[in-house]
């Protein structure tokens, strides 16, 4: 099944069961933290900007954003990260975790400060692109729900998270035109890993969820 397909299975089961919905909300408002996690420690104070500051604090909201809802839909309980709240944790976060170690592999012969920032502009590009597409298809998926309106707010600052690393990436690489679609092809390979094993999740939760 193409990924676009098996996601919007995904979102169908999911959206489908109040529990289930809860632990995918708060597996992105999870992954959401990761990235707040990694933007504040992937740099150096001393190169700690005014745009990297609001990047960091708009991906903190969003997690933040992400958990109420989870709490809202699921009960206190979603307060936590513990891994039976979340849809394949672990997967989650190895993607996001593999992306990093992939672009940082790329890049290790340059010195660590430019390494960073070449790192950080990469890693975002990427996962900003995935974010707009899974997010996207998830407001679609949610209709005329209130929860649509949440997802389309967090879908413009994501718009505007890429429009920004769109301007920085050429000048943090002069051979970015040349090396994107390696890194566009590890991405995806990752994405699909992940979305495997969301799928064959869900499939495991099934009995139990209408149990
Ligand atoms: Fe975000
Ligand atoms: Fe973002």
């Amino acid at each position: 099944m193409p990924a676009a397909d098996s996601l919007e299975a995904a979102i169908a089961v999911v959206t489908a069961e109040p529990r289930l919905h809860a632990r995918w909300l708060n597996t992105f408002s999870y992954l959401e933290y990761v990235g707040f996690r990694k933007i504040v420690k992937s740099q150096r104070a001393e190169t700690v900007d005014s745009e990297l500051l609001t990047h960091a604090l708009e991906e903190g909201r969003h997690a933040l954003g992400l958990k109420k809802l989870a709490v809202k839909l699921g009960g206190e309980e979603f307060e936590a990260y513990a891994p039976e709240l979340l849809l394949c944790g672990d997967e989650a976060e190895a993607y996001f975790q593999n992306l990093d170690a992939g672009c940082d592999a790329l890049f290790a012969h340059l010195p660590d400060a430019q390494r960073a920032k070449v790192v950080y502009c990469y890693v975002t590009w990427l996962i900003e692109r995935r974010a707009l597409d899974v997010y996207g298809r998830y407001k679609v998926a949610l209709g005329t729900s209130p929860l649509a309106s949440r997802i389309a707010g967090l879908l413009m600052e994501e718009e505007k998270h890429l429009a920004d690393i769109n301007r920085e990436i050429a000048k943090a690489d002069p051979e970015f035109q040349t090396r994107a679609p390696e890194l566009e092809a590890l991405e995806k390979r990752l994405y699909e890993t992940f979305l495997g094993q969301l799928s064959a999740e869900l499939q495991a939760s099934r009995p139990r969820a209408s149990a």
